[in-house]
């Protein structure tokens, strides 16, 4: 495969992806000829979407919607007997992502085979890097996303958040043009169901390479468990990285690039930056939280990160209460630019009986 980076700067140490992510007036978010809100506004535009849209992912909504996150992975498990075999990315991961993102959105569940389906051509699309296939399946997402939007100015339809994004107001007391309705949908959803799926490869991949990390893991509050999710993405991130583009001319990444110029924050890189985290794969999640850079950091940190990690500690709460979880043969590494697993195998096990059973139990 052709690597389309291979002429654009690629920022891989740790200190220059947070010069750059920090720097914004000089390494643009703009790196699109397409419209892409927020990721590729810049400055105060930037800023008024990122106000605008941040209700939507606030801490009050996030505690309502967890409940509804514990029936989509129980719906999910639930069914499972002992001694099931699955691939936690293809089977597990991408239903969830699909299940726990339409929960939030209120999108119906009867789109999650075309969410799918979708979701793979996407995956195709982006490791091919052909210009043709990529647009042919973002315009496929956006007739999906179109029909949504579409179906909330019915009257009579249903006040979820969708309904709320699509009747919200700007600074200026004005709804948002479908088109920019429509981008903000595809960001929230397009690119990040495919990473949720990945994240969950790469968690259930730790938590199977040594079965004591699981025995840990159970025993852990919300926080420590949700720092150590960001620990095991940091060590193995599959959100590889994100492009910008110089407002002038700069040295970066060892050279000397004019105004104009695209270069790419290399996440996983920075996240295994040896100057800062030693041994990168040391799990050590207390000690590399406020390093880590598995969500970015800077204007354009991820808005997501809130819902993205109650995402994940739900599905390996859930995981873990219900089974032990066992390599089921040699996974399959995703392919640049996507990182992590393209597939794991993995046997649920029933859970074994405890050592000392509770008194009352004997
Ligand atoms: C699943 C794990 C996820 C990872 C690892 C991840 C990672 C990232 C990273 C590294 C950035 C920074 C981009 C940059 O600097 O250019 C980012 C931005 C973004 N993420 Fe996420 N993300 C995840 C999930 C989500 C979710 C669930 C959502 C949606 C609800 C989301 C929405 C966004 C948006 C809209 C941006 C652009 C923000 C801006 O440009 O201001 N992400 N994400």
């Amino acid at each position: 495969m052709t690597d389309h980076r291979a002429e654009r700067p690629v920022v891989r140490t740790h200190a220059e992806a947070v010069a750059v992510a920090q720097d914004p007036d000089t390494y643009s978010s703009r790196v699109s000829r397409f419209l892409q809100v927020p990721n590729g506004m810049d400055g105060a535009e930037h800023a008024a979407m990122r106000r605008l849209l941040a209700p939507f992912l606030s801490p009050a909504r996030m505690a309502a919607l967890r409940p509804a996150l514990e029936r989509t992975a129980a719906g999910l498990l639930d069914p499972l007997a002992d001694g099931t075999a699955l691939d936690a990315v293809g089977d597990l991961g991408s239903h969830y992502a699909v299940r726990a993102q339409s929960a939030w959105l209120g999108w119906s569940p009867g789109l999650e085979d075309e969410l799918i389906a979708w979701m793979a051509a996407n995956h195709e699309a982006t490791r091919s890097g052909e210009l043709a296939r990529t647009r042919e399946v973002a315009e496929r997402f956006d007739r999906i996303i179109a029909a949504i939007i579409a179906a909330r100015r019915e009257p009579g339809a249903a006040h979820d958040l969708t309904w709320e994004l699509v009747h919200t107001r700007d600074e200026d007391g004005r709804t948002l043009p479908d088109p920019v309705l429509v981008s903000i949908l595809r960001n929230w959803t397009g690119g990040d169901l495919g990473s949720l799926a990945l994240c969950a490869g790469v968690v259930v991949g730790w938590l199977v390479a040594d079965g004591s990390r699981q025995d840990e893991w159970r025993g852990l509050d919300d926080a420590s468990l949700d720092a150590a999710i960001d620990e095991v993405l940091r060590i193995d991130d599959p959100f590889t990285s994100n492009r910008r583009v110089t407002t002038r001319e700069v040295r970066v990444a060892g050279r000397d690039v004019p105004a104009g110029t695209q270069l790419v924050i290399d996440w996983t890189r920075a996240n295994r930056d040896p100057a800062v985290f030693g041994d990168p794969d040391r799990y050590d999640p207390a000690g590399n939280a406020d390093r880590n850079l598995v969500y970015g950091t800077g204007p354009h940190a991820c808005p997501g990160r809130s819902l993205a990690t109650l995402e994940l500690r739900v599905l390996t709460r859930a995981l873990l209460s219900r089974f032990r979880l066992e390599s089921g043969g040699r996974g399959v590494r995703a392919l640049f630019p996507l990182g992590g697993w393209e597939s794991l195998p993995v046997v649920l096990r029933a859970p074994r009986p405890a050592a000392h059973p509770p008194r009352a139990a004997r």
